[in-house]
């Protein structure tokens, strides 16, 4: 099989940071909701990974949902205009919701989303996103836990992909320009 690695300039976040800074995230989100039942919601499919790990980090009861949105209109991506391909199971009355997300590039899925899920009757609906690129924003979103703010390049890997691909990579790295030019 062709290896991952060839399509790549250089790791920007290991493996082990991201553990290090997912267990230091849980922490805060324990103490932050301190005997409350929370409902993380992952947004499918780059969150996979970050569901998944911080899930297993966090000491209280938590339940799993899952959304997949995409986002269709004028542009190749992100309009801001975004449609359900699947929905949660979950009535969101009066419940606690964590939106788990891989990365906010320009803002518009979670703005989109934190309105949507707040319209359901959540008690409260806030976000913890791995990374974001700051200088790609288009809405300001507020996230209450962010966990690396990264620079604009195209990176891959924990989730991320391009083309569907890299998903799998362990760390989260810079993919090498002959790979999409
Ligand atoms: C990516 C990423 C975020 C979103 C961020 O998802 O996982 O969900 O884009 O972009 P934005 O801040 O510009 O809205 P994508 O739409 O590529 O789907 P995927 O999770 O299946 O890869
Ligand atoms: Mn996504
Ligand atoms: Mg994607």
């Amino acid at each position: 099989a062709r290896e991952i690695e060839a399509d790549l300039t250089e790791v920007l976040v290991t493996e082990a940071e991201i553990h290090a800074k997912l267990a230091e995230l849980a922490r805060r989100i324990e103490a932050d909701y301190d005997g409350r039942d929370l409902l993380l919601v992952g947004v499918l499919k780059g969150a996979v990974m970050v569901m998944a790990d911080l899930a297993r980090e966090l000491r209280n009861h938590i339940n799993m949902d899952w959304m997949a949105v995409s986002s269709y209109g004028a542009g190749t991506k992100s309009s801001g205009v975004v449609k359900i391909l699947k929905d949660l199971d979950t009535d969101l009355t009066g419940r606690d919701v964590l939106i788990a997300e891989d990365i906010i590039d320009s803002g518009l899925t979670l703005s989109w989303l934190r309105e949507n899920l707040e319209s359901r009757g959540a008690a409260s609906v806030e976000i913890c996103a791995l990374f974001r690129k700051p200088d790609a924003a288009k809405v300001e979103v507020d996230v209450k836990y962010v966990g690396f703010d990264i620079p604009n390049q195209f990176v891959v890997g924990y989730g991320l992909d391009f083309a569907e691909r890299y998903r799998n990579l362990r760390d989260v790295a810079i993919l090498a320009p002959h790979v999409y030019s």
